[in-house]
């Protein structure tokens, strides 16, 4: 039998996931821990590199992203969950790479980019305060990525840069020093980019605007109560539009009953906005209900939960030892073997 192909993906441990995250890679990641060989990193290290003053909430978010895995469905049995900071060879690969990439390369990548500008009390108005480990970041990433020399990538949209330059560097690396990587490809879930409560094209912690999947029946109540509907429909009567109305949008995603009839109704004018948020918080509810009762499970069992990211951790770095070990004979500088 052929060895599975490998999969590797990740987030950053600085915040709760969203339904944005699951719909743009976490479902996907599910999915495919059945055909492949699966690596989810938290990224602790990449996280510092913008909380590089806020150690303390890198450290609490560990638990909290591994929790969200799981929740999900992520199972530890089919997929391997570690810790980028506990594999040193991924921080030895990174400055391996960082000779293949160009700073100008680096400034034009649109991720980097967009959150060096987003990030101004970190790097100043103009970027010029941008640090050399900020910048350089999709040089650690294409790291994390190649040395378990991954087919797969699942990730959101906003990732597709990332991916696009460790295809560039393992290229480059492979031209120079011999064929020792796969350019690896990434996937973009179904729903690549949710939109935000509010209406905002994305969700985020600091807009405000997200369900969470870790959010309360409660709190998901209320943030349905209070979503962006079709401005011009006043009365409960009125025809309206559910295409520029954030229930219609997220009835889109989790109703797939009574879509349709949402649609038809609210364009009718025979539906009103509260009973449809209250309908959409129900489904959404529902829909989260097994991944509420897998957190709890976990939340109660925390060192089971420190033994899947030991373990994990365990076996990632037996795997990239063994991927170093070609790199380093590839760059002839495996001395005294
Ligand atoms: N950049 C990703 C994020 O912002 C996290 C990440 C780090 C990652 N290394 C990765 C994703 C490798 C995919 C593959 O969440
Ligand atoms: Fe939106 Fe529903 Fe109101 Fe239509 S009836 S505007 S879809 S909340």
């Amino acid at each position: 039998m052929n060895e599975r192909k490998i999969i590797l993906t990740g987030d950053r441990p600085t915040g709760k996931l969203h339904i944005g995250h699951y719909f743009g890679s976490l479902q996907n990641r599910v999915k495919l821990q059945d055909e492949y060989n699966q690596y989810i990193l938290i990224a602790d290290v990449q996280a510092l590199t913008d909380n590089f003053n806020n150690p303390q909430k890198v450290r609490n978010n560990i638990k909290e992203l591994a929790i969200d895995y799981l929740a999900c469905g992520i199972d530890p049995n089919k997929s391997t969950i570690y810790l980028q900071s506990m594999i040193p060879e991924v921080a030895e690969l990174t400055m391996f790479f960082s000779n293949l990439v160009t700073v100008a390369r680096l400034q034009r990548n649109p991720t980097v980019k967009t959150e060096i500008a987003q990030k101004k009390d970190l790097f100043g108005n103009n970027g010029e305060s941008i640090t050399y480990g900020f910048l350089g970041y999709p040089v650690s990433q294409a790291a994390d990525i190649a040395i378990f020399n991954a087919d797969i990538v699942p990730v959101g949209d906003d990732q597709l840069p990332m991916i696009e330059q460790t295809r560039e560097i393992v290229r480059k690396f492979n031209s120079i020093y011999g064929k020792v990587f796969t350019e690896p490809e990434a996937v973009v879930g179904k729903f690549p980019r949710v939109k935000g409560l509010d209406g905002n094209a994305k969700m985020g912690k600091s807009l405000g605007n997200a369900i969470y999947l870790s959010d309360s029946e409660e709190e998901i109540q209320r943030k349905v109560m209070g979503a962006l509907t079709d401005t011009t429909k006043i009365k409960k009567d009125d025809k309206a539009n559910p295409e520029v109305c954030m229930v219609g949008y997220y009835h889109k995603l989790f109703s797939s009953k009574e879509k349709e009839e949402v649609f038809n109704e609210c364009k009718a004018g025979s539906r009103g906005c509260v009973a449809c948020k209250k309908q959409l918080a129900k489904n959404i509810i529902e829909y989260l209900a097994p991944l509420r009762e897998k957190r709890r499970y976990y939340e109660q069992h925390l060192n089971l939960v420190d033994e899947i990211l030991i373990e994990g951790t365990k076996k990632a770095r037996k795997r990239a030892m063994e991927v170093m070990k070609q790199v380093k004979s590839a760059m002839k500088i495996d001395y005294f073997k």
